[in-house]
């Protein structure tokens, strides 16, 4: 079996969508700082793009949770990886993550993260897959909602491959021929 990727969300699309998201997230925090955590792997390529298009006071810290185990199921079982360097103390936080898939590795994740007593919390997600919702999670701002299929690019992997795709896409497995005439 061999991938292929068909274009889901163009770059230019995805661009103008965080441009925007940019825009309103600037508005809605005039006058005041946000702190935004980047789940990784995945949100960093949001993240970073997101950041440069917010306008007022930006702090960006980093933490790593696993929910898959393995393969392209939640397990439901959400783990911390990797821990905040900084207090979220009375900070105005924003979660920016890639996608928001059954829901539940910010379903337990946003408890964890009210304990450390910050001024409020906030949920951007780039992609959301409503279909698969096991768990509650309000999204404050969203790209995109997609259906039901398995995504790569723009920080989301397929077995750590594809992160680096300027687009979304979808994988589409392929059966090879093995004979070259036919490839
Ligand atoms: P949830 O806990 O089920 O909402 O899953 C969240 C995490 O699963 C995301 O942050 C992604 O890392 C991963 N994930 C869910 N759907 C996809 C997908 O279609 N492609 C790549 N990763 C995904
Ligand atoms: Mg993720």
């Amino acid at each position: 079996m061999s991938e292929k990727i068909s274009v889901l969300i163009p770059e230019e699309k995805v661009n103008a969508k965080i441009q925007e998201l940019g825009e309103t997230i600037s508005r809605d925090y005039a006058g005041r700082e946000v702190h935004l955590i980047c789940i990784l792997k995945g949100g960093v390529f949001f993240a970073c793009e997101l950041a440069k298009r917010i306008t007022v006071p930006v702090s960006i810290d980093f933490m790593q949770v696993s929910s898959y185990e393995n393969g392209t199921t939640s397990s439901g079982i959400v783990r911390i990886k990797k821990d905040l360097d900084d207090s979220l103390e009375g900070k105005e936080v924003l979660i920016v993550e890639d996608i928001i898939d059954t829901g539940n590795t910010l379903y337990y994740l946003i408890p964890v993260l009210m304990q450390r007593k910050p001024k409020n919390i906030k949920l951007c997600a780039l992609l959301n897959k409503q279909d698969r919702r096991l768990k509650d999670v309000e999204i404050h701002y969203l790209g995109f909602d997609i259906p039901d299929e398995f995504v790569v690019g723009y920080g989301l992997d397929y077995a750590q491959k594809y992160r680096n795709l300027p687009y979304i896409g979808v994988v589409e497995l392929e059966e090879e021929t093995g004979d070259p005439d036919q490839a």
